[in-house]
């Protein structure tokens, strides 16, 4: 039997009115991947905080190697040799991707200065292990979530001398990039790390894990084979069998909506790793879901930030028609009047005010939008955030929550139903289920293809190929900024895959 490396025992934590984990028992061999899957606020990113110092439980204990072990901050546990992946990547944003790798461990000349060189040269080193497309130079604030996700990967990688643990690390790369990480973590399991894989990617757990516990509601539902059907895996995680996961396609498809032919958006200014959208054909009808698929670095999210006025500050050229009107889409609040409301891939940065509650966010946006002077009866206030909770199902059920403290899939969910909120008639998505749920995603697909069929055009990228294929009438391929193919009906994943990759099928 291999040595157990990290582990918690009768485990409880509260949170204000919240008891997140409930004596929560969790055991991690040397040399394992341990899927740990679970709903939305489930309690696995709190258990994982647990066992990685960031808070320290109400009742129970974490052991290391079999001994207690007392963490008082992250620091002590990767001093332990437990490495972490935060769901929402804890990196610095203005400094460059070199120096966040060596963060608090910077390389030094003999007498005392940064060796900044040899700094450089390692970070390139390391992050070449997954993706050659990140400059170390370059600062984190100018990388794509993917390639901050993949930063993350490799800063954590180099502490993980005993156990690593990654909460959704695979939740905003496509499939190379998460074949390369596959590659990684299994080397490194074949070396002795213990891996805990946090993911909401079902598809994911027979290829990696070893072994998977399933929570629900702060307690441990059940320990199981990864290579349970997926079936009996989605009943342990929901606690109900889920026939569905796709709702069906409308076939209530009206006019064109969004036409773009050959439409280019030229920056002011370049911008390292941001791909502009180069003649791109396309068009979305009212009724209709457009999925864009691509590798990292395609410009599936510039085209969506472009259309939206979000992007880098640049002008668009070629013909872009929204409602049969040329679209001038200078700016949000000229994409906004012309009806178009955008959910970003980085709900921290962009999406939501942290802080503020989740009843505030979601009225927030619309204000404006539903009264022109910029009051909301406090009746239609409480009419619009209740409808949001009950459409999106976020958990827990109160508003007076702040955004902040709720689980990744649940802020997720605030996000997709703030923008709806306003009624838009284009709807922009990039990776809308990013940390969701399974039985939360099915919810969601049923929802926008409602809202398409009262007559939406939704274009939505996402990395989740099955998600792509499921959900949309239709899907374009973006290579380097061109849209370069396009699939409809039985569509096939490996076509589209290649046709993202460049090569032939
Ligand atoms: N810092 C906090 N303050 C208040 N409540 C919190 C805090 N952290 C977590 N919670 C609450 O604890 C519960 C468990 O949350 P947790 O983040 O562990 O869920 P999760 O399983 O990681 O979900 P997800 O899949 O959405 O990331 C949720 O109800 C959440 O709102
Ligand atoms: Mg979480």
């Amino acid at each position: 039997m291999s040595e157990i490396v990290l582990s918690a025992k009768g485990v409880s934590k509260r949170f204000g009115g919240v008891q997140a984990l409930r004596g929560v028992d969790f055991e991690l061999k040397a040399g394992e991947i341990h899927a740990l899957l679970g709903e939305n606020g489930a309690g696995k990113s709190t258990l994982m905080n647990l066992l990685s110092g960031v808070h320290t439980p109400d009742e129970g204990e974490i052991f290391v190697g079999g001994k207690p072990a007392l963490f008082h901050s992250p620091r002590d546990a990767q001093a332990a040799g437990i490495a972490t992946i935060f769901q929402e990547l804890d990196l610095v944003p203005s400094l460059s991707v070199a120096a966040n790798l060596f963060l608090g461990h910077e390389l030094v000349r003999p007498h005392g200065m940064l060796d900044s060189k040899a700094m450089l040269h390692a970070a390139r080193e390391r992050l070449d292990t997954i993706d050659r497309s990140i400059n170390p130079a370059q600062l984190v604030s100018e990388l794509s979530i993917g390639q901050r996700q993949v930063v993350a990967i490799v800063k954590a990688l180099s502490y993980a001398s005993r156990a690593l643990i990654m909460d959704e690390p695979t939740a905003a790369l496509t499939v190379g990039e998460v074949d390369r990480l596959f590659d990684i973590v299994r080397s490194l399991a074949s070396s002795g790390v213990g891996i805990i894989y946090i993911s909401h990617r079902l598809e994911e757990v027979p290829q990696i894990a070893d072994r998977v516990t399933v929570m629900r509601d702060g307690r441990v539902a059940g320990v199981t084979e990864p290579d349970a059907p997926q079936g009996e895996l989605v009943q342990l995680l929901v606690g109900r069998p889920l026939n569905e996961l796709y709702p069906r396609r409308s076939d209530n498809v009206g006019d064109v909506l969004l036409r773009m032919r050959q439409a280019s958006f030229h920056p002011y200014r370049a911008s390292p790793g941001w791909q502009a959208p180069i003649k791109v054909d396309l068009d979305v009808r009212r009724g209709e879901i457009v999925g864009l698929a691509g590798v990292m670095g395609a410009g599936r999210t510039e085209l969506l930030s472009a259309l939206y006025g979000a992007g880098v500050p640049g002008y668009w050229q070629g013909e872009i028609v929204l409602g049969g009107r040329p679209a001038k889409l200078k700016s949000i609040a000229a994409a906004r009047r012309a009806g178009l409301a955008f959910v970003t891939d980085d709900r921290r940065g962009a999406g939501l005010m942290l802080r503020m509650s989740v009843g505030l966010n979601l009225v927030m946006s619309v204000i404006r939008r539903i009264s022109p002077n910029g009051l909301l009866s406090g009746r239609r206030q409480e009419e619009a955030i209740k409808s949001s909770f009950g459409q999106f199902d976020i958990r827990p059920k109160n508003p007076g929550v702040a955004v902040g403290a709720l689980s990744g899939g649940n802020q997720q969910k605030v996000v997709l139903a703030k923008e709806v909120l306003g009624n838009p008639r284009l709807l922009l998505l990039d990776e809308p289920t990013r940390g969701v749920d399974v039985g939360a995603k099915v919810e969601i697909y049923t929802r926008l293809r409602n809202l398409a069929s009262e007559g939406l055009g939704i274009l939505v990228a996402s990395s989740e190929m099955p998600e792509l294929i499921g959900l949309c009438d239709r899907i374009v391929v973006l290579r380097n900024g061109c849209s370069v193919a396009e699939f409809s009906g039985g569509v096939d994943e490996h076509a589209v895959l290649a046709a993202a990759n460049g090569r032939e099928v």
